[in-house]
């Protein structure tokens, strides 16, 4: 197994830019799929996750190419164009993957089977599957419907467009029930109890589907077809949000974020660190391909404790461990709440993010929706695991650069799943970082 070994404390400086936006490329190759015509996109995240999109577009016929690895040329086959795949179809450990996928082949004129890690078949899939039912789908899966495998049979009929309100905030069932709707017969409506990330709406949009938005309802009627996509796919946010929180906590730390995807959907982050006291510029703001893009800019500085709860959790859902790891440093007692959907997303990040920082001498406890975390709280160096979840691995790696002594993470290559190069990136800013290969 590979560790982490971050060295003694140390500043953070210079200018960087992270790599593509995850949400997106999942998003642009499965939309790109299924347009009729050649898609081409830049900025594309080769991660892990994404590659397992990819491999499974390919299982159905669809060729994607990369003249570069961050450049994909995609194929698309038209919205009726996939191919009933040979094997089961691998997401791999990426639930986006696996929830998008399903609305997709929910509308399919043939039999497919999804299965990944051992850790995805255990993330509750009933969530897409009940409003596929009431769709008209025909899915089957473990366990009452509730894990994957997944096995989709064709529907008899077309599949029908429903009113769907969420009964969690959900991006991915969001976009699942859309992707469905794009082989409805009638419109589909869906009804979010808060914003989550609009990229799915935003994209079928620039590929000339009528979806509207009016509030937290979303409408979309089956198109005919879609038109390619061209988009270069800006950083992603919540791989920009460790390198934020790293210069936020880290003292003498400068730094600037070149090219991050601002979408407001995404970054409570920053909205978060400013209101404990961070000092945080986004400059040089843009759209560019309909997604709002700036440059970020981050000074290092004392913080607040703070309460944060309702509709901003969404918006930082990926990125509350870290928050946690910012309020373990500021004045005060901080009170994370509503987010309950942390306990099922790779890991428990509740129970294995104050597991983890328990060791490193953090005071916070977690409760069923969240956590209170008393600071600030000096942390010491430690052994820590990344429980297989990328998220927690980098948050951890984030800590270690303010231990006085080395912190290392063990099971850390998973960073590779979102962030590849994480680690060089935080050595090209002056930390000390290495991998080490052990026997663990
Ligand atoms: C994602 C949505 C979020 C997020 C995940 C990516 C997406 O999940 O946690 O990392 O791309 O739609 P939920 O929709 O389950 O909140």
């Amino acid at each position: 197994m590979t560790s982490l070994r971050m060295g003694p404390r140390a500043p953070i400086k210079g200018t960087v830019e992270v790599p593509g936006d995850k949400s997106l490329s999942h998003r642009a190759i499965l939309l790109g799929a299924l347009a009729d015509g050649p898609s081409r996109i830049t900025g594309f995240l080769d991660g892990r996750d994404c590659h397992a999109t990819v491999g499974i577009m390919r299982d159905m016929g669809v060729a994607i190419d990369f003249p570069q690895a961050t450049e994909a040329r995609i194929d698309g086959v038209g919205l009726h164009g996939l191919r009933e795949p040979e094997g089961v179809l691998y997401a791999d450990n990426s639930g986006t993957t696996m929830r998008l996928l399903a609305g997709l082949l929910a509308g399919q004129a043939f039999t497919s089977v999804v299965s990944g890690t051992r850790q995805l078949c255990r993330r509750p899939m009933d969530r897409v599957l009940k409003p596929l039912a009431a769709m008209g789908a025909h899915i089957h899966g473990r366990a009452g419907d509730r894990y994957a495998p997944l096995t989709f049979v064709p529907a008899p009929a077309r599949l029908r467009g429903i009113q769907y309100d969420l009964p969690v905030a959900s991006a991915q069932v969001k976009s699942c029930v859309l992707l469905a709707g794009l082989y409805a017969g009638t419109e589909t409506t869906v009804v979010e109890p808060g914003p989550t990330r609009d990229h799915t709406e935003c994209m079928l949009r620039a590929m000339g589907a009528a979806v509207e938005s009016d509030g937290p309802r979303i409408h979309l009627s089956s198109p005919e077809g879609l038109s390619p996509l061209s988009m270069h796919v800006p950083g992603d946010a919540s791989s920009a949000a460790f390198l934020i929180v790293a210069a936020c906590l880290a003292a003498d730390s400068a730094l600037t974020l070149r090219n991050v995807g601002c979408n407001p959907t995404r970054i409570g982050i920053v909205e978060a660190l400013r209101s404990m006291g961070a000092d945080i510029a986004m400059v040089n703001a843009r759209l560019e391909g309909g997604e709002a893009v700036a440059d970020i800019e981050i000074q290092a500085g004392p913080l607040r404790a703070r309460g944060f709860g309702g509709e901003i959790i969404v918006r930082m859902i990926d990125e509350l461990p870290l928050l946690a790891l910012a309020c373990t440093q500021a004045e005060g007692v901080s009170v994370i709440r509503d987010a309950r959907e942390l306990r099922i997303k790779e890991s428990d990040r509740i129970e294995d993010t104050v597991t983890q920082l328990r060791r490193l001498g953090a005071d916070l406890e977690g409760t069923p929706d969240g956590f209170v975390i008393r600071g600030p709280t000096p942390l010491r160096g430690a052994e820590v695991s990344s429980a297989g979840d990328h998220r927690l691995a980098m948050m951890l790696a984030v800590a270690g650069l303010l231990t006085p002594e080395d912190l290392v993470v063990r099971d850390a290559r998973v960073t590779d799943d979102s962030f590849p190069g994480f680690a060089e990136t935080l050595c090209a800013l002056g930390a000390e970082a290495v991998w080490e290969e052990r026997d663990d």
